[in-house]
């Protein structure tokens, strides 16, 4: 059995009918979100997958011509067509937290889960994955280092409740999840 580490904290008992990921790049946010939005029967949406359906080039194009304001403008409008739609998981970009204007955006009539991960699991799962052009550099492991470092105290200031994916499968921890969430009245 693996363990986890899920906490509550506040809103307990607040009924919600939008669950939102938030926490750093390779943290599960997506397979995880994914596979909660089917136990659910809620849709599932991953802001950077709109913006890349949208724009219609990847993440890693977006950044090398527009820069990184360039994408964040995107993932603010796209967080705001999301606004106010019900019964839905929505998976954000690690980064999503850093404007301010997103923060009403992700937090109304929300609850916010933040998925923590430990740095050797995270490099793990970063390696295999594409899309993170903050991470085509010499030191990715700095990077994350560094991010968590910056964005740390926002996630833990939006988030509702954590949850460590550094063990068990995607499927086995959005069961957990959604067992907690149902049996602290959040669902
Ligand atoms: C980013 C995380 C990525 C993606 C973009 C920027 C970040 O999403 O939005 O590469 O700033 O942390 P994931 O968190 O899904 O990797």
């Amino acid at each position: 059995m693996p363990t986890m580490n899920l906490s509550m904290t506040e809103v307990q008992g607040v009924a919600s009918r939008r669950i939102v990921l938030i926490g750093p790049m390779a943290s599960g946010k997506t397979s995880i979100g994914r596979h909660l939005a089917e136990l659910l029967g809620w849709r599932f949406t991953d802001t950077d997958q709109v913006i890349e359906q949208t724009s219609g080039v990847d993440i890693a194009t977006i950044f090398a011509l527009e820069g990184e304001l360039g994408f964040r403008k995107r993932e603010h409008s796209q967080l705001a067509a999301l606004s106010g739609q019900t019964e839905i998981v929505i998976a954000t970009g690690g980064g999503a937290i850093l404007m301010p204007e997103n923060h009403p955006l992700l937090i109304r009539e929300s609850h916010i889960v933040l998925t923590i991960v430990s740095r050797n699991r995270q490099l793990e799962r970063a390696r295999k994955l594409r899309n993170r052009p903050l991470l085509h550099n010499s030191d990715p492991e700095k990077v994350l280092e560094e991010t968590w470092k910056t964005r740390q105290s926002l996630y833990y200031a939006l988030a509702n409740t954590t949850i460590d994916t550094t063990l068990g499968s995607p499927k086995e921890l959005a069961v957990r999840l959604h067992t907690h969430l149902t049996h602290c009245m959040v669902l």
